[in-house]
């Protein structure tokens, strides 16, 4: 196994695999690593879904366009789940209080199901196999995933996670320096220009020399054309039809348009 510090310091996104299985006992690992997430109030709020059937995750490539899906040895797609909870609460004849219709319900499902795929994505790192999240999953034809998948109501997707042996080592990419990530004792405004720009440069410069297929991207604009680009996704009405009642939204969406 690597070293904890090698399973933090060293971990990228692997995009390319070789065709090889995972071996049983790792993937038991990896979902009892899943298993064992914090989560909030210890009420799971989450499901994986796990394909290795190679047709489905080709249906779910040509819906979102990401190659390593169907070349993975196996596709993870982590959900919010209150299905469960709602049927606990049918069986017992329990009022079901419908926290997933509110902002920080909706927080909570996506927080433990972040998590649960964080463990998965360490766990994999420390058995010597790589894996990529992939958000497309969520956003590029979501509501066609919900029934490819035949998820619930109550069930949405948050992220998914391509896993297998790495085919490819590519370089670290350069992150913000610490001083930006983390502030100690409050917020802290001073340098964030001066340190952001430097920090762009140096993203830059990287994109410029790295291995495998080089850029002339900056940090910066390129994020922001993303979250432009971002602007479009209509996730609202995909989670309305999965049974998150997000009316509350609506003004903010008034205000946006
Ligand atoms: C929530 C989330 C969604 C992501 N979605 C995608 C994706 O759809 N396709 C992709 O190729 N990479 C995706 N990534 C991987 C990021 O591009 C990658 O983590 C980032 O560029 C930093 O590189 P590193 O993981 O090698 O440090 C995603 C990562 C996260 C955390």
């Amino acid at each position: 196994m690597k070293s904890i510090e090698e399973i933090f310091l060293s971990r990228t996104s692997v995009r390319r695999y070789e065709r090889r299985a995972i071996e049983p006992e790792k993937l038991d690992l990896i979902y009892r690593a899943i298993q064992n997430t914090p989560t909030s109030y210890n009420g799971q709020q989450f499901s994986v879904i796990a394909i290795s059937d190679q047709t489905i995750k080709e249906q779910i490539y040509a819906i979102t366009g990401q190659k390593q899906i169907k070349t993975c040895a196996i596709f993870l797609v982590f959900c919010a789940d209150f299905n469960k909870l709602k049927q606990f609460a049918d069986a017992k004849g329990i009022d079901f209080p419908r926290f997933q219709d509110t902002m920080d319900g909706l927080l909570v499902g996506v927080i433990d199901a972040s998590l649960a795929m964080q463990n998965a994505v360490i766990a994999a790192e420390s058995l010597g196999l790589g894996s990529c999240c992939i958000g497309y999953t969520r956003t590029a034809a979501p509501a066609q995933l919900a029934e490819l998948l035949q998820l619930p109501q109550g069930v949405a997707v948050v992220c998914g996670l391509s896993m297998g042996y790495p085919a490819e080592h590519p370089d670290l990419k350069p992150k913000q320096p610490l001083s930006l990530v983390i502030h100690h004792n409050h917020y802290c405004t001073d340098q964030i220009n001066e340190e952001l720009l430097a920090y762009n440069d140096e993203v830059s410069q990287y994109n410029e020399v790295r291995s495998g297929d080089k850029t002339h991207h900056d940090w910066g604009t390129h994020i922001l054309d993303y979250h432009r680009m971002a602007l479009d996704y209509h996730l609202e009405e995909y989670l309305q039809h999965q049974g998150f009642d997000l009316s509350f939204l609506k003004d903010d969406r008034r205000e946006r348009n």
